[in-house]
């Protein structure tokens, strides 16, 4: 079993500037699987990643004025700093923008076409841009998207399509055949019988409507269609097909990809399609887990509830969310969030039974023992028997729960035991036994259960929690790394007597849930408020747009040679910054062609540097140098000025080089 390969995935998350609790769900499960195998002596591979392209992100970008890559580059380093936060201990994290990536997408796209799995032809139908998929006017649900209920676009174009009906048969024979595939097993009848059976077709796999995708090398005004995309990263993550393979080599096929329910149906049943054309082997499962749903709705950002990830970590850390979101959602399910919810789960299993467990257990060793743990000399069959057994049998019972892929059950399992330890401190009574001498073995036989107990939870909550079990091991007193591995609960009995245990501070304090739930919804009014004020102002400043504009009397007329003396350029702005000596200056770095030069610019009150680096803008490039505050400026960025001051930038409206000509 020790060098048994586990390769795990979650999806590549779409870039969003701000991930949800929903979404950190999915990452946190795959995670705790993840550490598991590694803590059980599995060679684990743990991909995740960001599905960067698409229509939707080349419209947001422009939206922006910045370019789709800086874009996604920006918003990739938040959710990388979200899964730290978490503790979310991925091998790889892979962009569809890498290199390697595009370059084996390209390959593949190239060998289905020469070998007649992709064939050109004309699409028409309905496309959701939030999603990125293709409907057909039967799928569609009240004529809008059946995932999002958003409305679609009717789409026309020529485009290249993959040959679904033709593995449809064998992908069909598959599925029946293996029934760990497609997991929990109602999305398997789910596939089976709402779209395999009812017949599939063709799939659109190029788009032409739009740039920011992967060019088709032998056809290049098509991009490949963002799921192609995106699935095949599971084995460009790992080299396929590249010079390097040994990844690929050793962990494929992936033991299991962790999806969310609603997108299943890509995960099954285009992916396999798309392997089997390549002649590869399938994953062994796609497990689709549920939604975490909020006030009854799957927590989106476009429908405007947010949950914020950052927060609930600050307020409560990574390990509480970590526990909830794994403890009160059967994986595989739906689950609700809510703020009490939360804080209930916080005081009752993690303050209350876990807390509780370690701070009476370490207290009694020290008021009893000075500190040092005793040997576990004077067992008692009545009282010990079936707790001990129960002890042993934890190892086992969570690893099978964790192959089932049944977290909860995991957790729930161990609660099981550690409510169990608190009924034997109860029932044995050690402040009884402590008023007679005579007792002192059977005492200390007491106490070192207890500690021992708790040296098993430590070790097997370490893939759920990832911080709380140093801090119990810190308590027990205990060094040894041997007394933190799996193989060490082989054997009842590791601690050794003589350790010496060290109080500490509570490893997850109680919550005062009146005030806090009272503060949490004060921050979710607040929030809801800035939002509300937010969208005024944008629909007012919409408002004002339209307004008429009072004529400003025209300058002198000028003719086409006195125009064309000024040459006008875009220029990428790549760094930004206030000067020094001045409030109302920013100083900016310009690349134009293959040159980069500062320009300054008196407009600080209305933009912020931050916003400014990545944006494409207008300025003159033939102006005479001019020292502004102590600083050179080569040239002068245009914007709009309406009659109460306010800015707009001048930008470009599709992507094109820096040092583009302006006429
Ligand atoms: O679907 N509860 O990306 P994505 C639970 N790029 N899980 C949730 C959730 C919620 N409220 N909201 C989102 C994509 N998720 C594609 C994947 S894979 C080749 C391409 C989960 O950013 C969702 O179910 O929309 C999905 O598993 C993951 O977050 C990423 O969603
Ligand atoms: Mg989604």
């Amino acid at each position: 079993m020790a060098d048994k390969k586990f390769y795990i995935t979650t999806p590549i998350y779409y870039p969003s500037d701000k991930l949800h609790i929903g979404h950190a769900y999915c990452t946190v499960a795959t995670d705790a699987i993840a550490r598991f195998k590694r803590l059980t002596g599995h060679d684990t591979f743990f991909l995740t990643g960001t599905d960067e392209h698409g229509q939707k992100i080349e419209k947001i970008a422009t939206e922006k004025g910045v370019t789709p890559q800086q874009y996604v580059d920006n918003i990739v380093v938040g959710i990388k700093d979200l899964w730290k936060l978490l503790d979310i201990s991925y091998d790889k994290f892979i962009r569809t923008t890498d290199e390697e990536h595009v370059a084996t997408v390209q390959k593949i796209f190239k060998q289905l076409y020469d070998q007649g799995d992709i064939y050109k032809g004309e699409y028409e139908g309905w496309y959701c841009t939030p999603c990125e998929s293709f409907w057909t006017e039967t799928q569609l649900v009240d004529g809008k998207c059946p995932d999002c209920g958003r409305p679609v676009e009717k789409a026309k174009d020529e485009s290249y399509f993959l040959k679904l009906s033709k593995y449809a048969d064998r992908l069909i024979e598959y599925i029946e055949a293996h029934d760990e595939f497609i997991q929990p097993p109602s999305r398997k009848n789910e596939m089976l019988n709402n779209f395999l059976r009812p017949g599939l077709q063709d799939l659109c796999v190029s788009r032409t409507s739009f740039k920011w995708g992967i060019p088709v090398t032998f056809d290049d005004k098509h991009v490949v269609y963002v799921w192609l995309d995106a699935l095949t990263n599971y084995i460009t993550a790992l080299g396929y097909d590249s010079d390097n393979t040994t990844l690929y080599d050793k962990y494929w096929p992936a033991d299991v990809h962790i999806v969310g329910k609603e997108i299943i149906r890509f995960h099954t049943i285009i992916w396999p399609i798309i392997l089997m054309a390549l002649g590869l082997e399938l994953p062994k499962q796609v497990f689709g887990h549920g939604w975490l749903v909020f006030d009854g709705d799957k927590m989106s950002k476009s429908k405007g509830n947010v949950v914020d990830p950052v927060m609930l970590i600050d307020r409560y850390g990574a390990d509480a969310i970590r526990y909830f979101l794994l403890r009160e959602i059967t994986f595989g399910s739906d689950g609700q969030f809510s703020n009490e919810a939360l804080v209930n789960r916080i005081n009752s299993d993690l303050a209350n039974d876990f807390g509780n467990l370690l701070s009476r257990t370490v207290a009694m060793i020290e008021k009893y023992f000075g500190g040092i743990v005793q040997e576990n000399s004077a067992y008692d069959e009545e009282k010990d028997a079936e707790f001990i057994a129960m002890v042993k049998a934890l190892p086992a019972t969570v690893e099978a729960d964790m192959n089932a892929l049944q977290i909860n059950t995991a957790l729930e399992h161990i609660w099981a035991v550690i409510s169990r330890a608190n009924k034997y401190i109860d029932e044995n009574a050690p402040w009884v036994l402590a008023k007679d001498e005579a007792n002192n073995a059977r005492l200390g036989t007491v106490l070192y259960n207890l500690a021992e107990v708790l040296r098993y939870a430590a070790v097997i909550l370490k893939p759920f929690l990832t911080h709380v079990s140093d801090k119990v091991f810190a308590q027990l007193g205990i060094e040894d790394e041997a007394l933190m591995t799996w193989d060490s609960l082989f054997t009842y009995g590791g601690l050794k007597a003589g350790t010496k245990v060290q109080k500490g501070e509570a490893i997850f304090p109680r919550i005062d849930v009146k005030k806090e739930l009272d503060e949490l919804e004060a921050i979710k009014q607040a929030n809801m408020a800035a939002a509300a004020a937010k969208a005024k102002e944008a629909e007012e400043a919409a408002k004002k747009a339209e307004e008429p504009v009072e004529d400003v009397p025209l300058k002198a007329e000028i003719t086409i040679d006195d125009v064309d003396k000024i040459d006008l350029r875009v220029g990428e702005i790549i760094e930004a910054k206030k000067a020094e000596k001045s409030k109302k200056l920013l100083i900016f770095k310009v690349k134009c062609g293959a040159t980069e030069r500062q320009i300054v610019s008196g407009i600080a009150k209305h933009f912020t540097p931050e916003e400014m680096v990545g944006k494409k803008v207008i300025f003159v490039a033939n102006l005479k140098p001019a020292t502004l505050a102590g600083n050179l400026s080569e040239g002068m960025i245009l914007a709009a000025e309406d009659k109460d001051g306010n800015l707009a930038m001048l930008t470009i409206d599709k992507d094109l080089p820096a040092g583009s000509t302006v006429s």
